[in-house]
């Protein structure tokens, strides 16, 4: 009896075709896990602490509703790059929602903003005008922590 070893050539392409399928949906899958751990890797740096004085600063904007506006823009701008358009976090940029960052003063943030972390890759914006600064901190505040 004579066995059949040639795979019909319209089945081979059939095969083809499911492995490149099964290549990309790896492909994706991996894209989705990359992506999940980027975010996953944030950790705030239990060390960076805003001096007290810096701290206890008020924000001279506090009672300026309007200003908050202003504030997206700036943050749109300079700080969605890393911290993504919610400001949920790319990479491993802060994530605003979270209580650990809302929960610090405005003094404190405005001192972040200013300073920067270098050696964490956080930025000094000492160079935007003091008002502008207020006014992302202010953005930073409609960030709600996720429930
Ligand atoms: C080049 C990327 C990058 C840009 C641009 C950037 N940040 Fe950051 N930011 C980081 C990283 C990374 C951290 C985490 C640093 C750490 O935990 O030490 C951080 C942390 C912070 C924190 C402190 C969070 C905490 O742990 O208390 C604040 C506040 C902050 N960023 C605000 C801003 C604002 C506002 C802007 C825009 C004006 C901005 N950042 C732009 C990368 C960036």
């Amino acid at each position: 009896m004579k066995r059949v070893t040639n795979i019909p050539p319209s089945n081979l392409s059939f095969r083809g075709a499911s492995v490149l399928r099964n290549l990309l949906l790896g492909c994706a899958a991996l894209l989705c896990i990359y992506a999940a751990a980027q975010n996953a890797s944030y950790k705030q740096d239990p060390t960076w602490h805003a001096p007290d004085q810096a701290s206890i600063r008020k924000n001279p904007l506090a009672e300026n509703k309007n200003a908050a506006a202003g504030g997206a823009k700036l943050f749109h701008r300079h700080c969605a790059e890393c911290h993504g358009p919610t400001g949920t976090g790319l990479k491993k940029a802060a994530n605003f929602t979270m209580p650990e960052i809302q929960s610090q003063s405005d003094g404190a943030l405005f001192w972040k903003i200013t300073n920067g972390n270098p050696d964490r890759r956080m930025p000094s914006f000492s160079q935007l005008p003091e008002l502008q600064r207020w006014q992302l901190v202010l953005h930073l505040r409609t960030l709600k922590p996720l429930q």
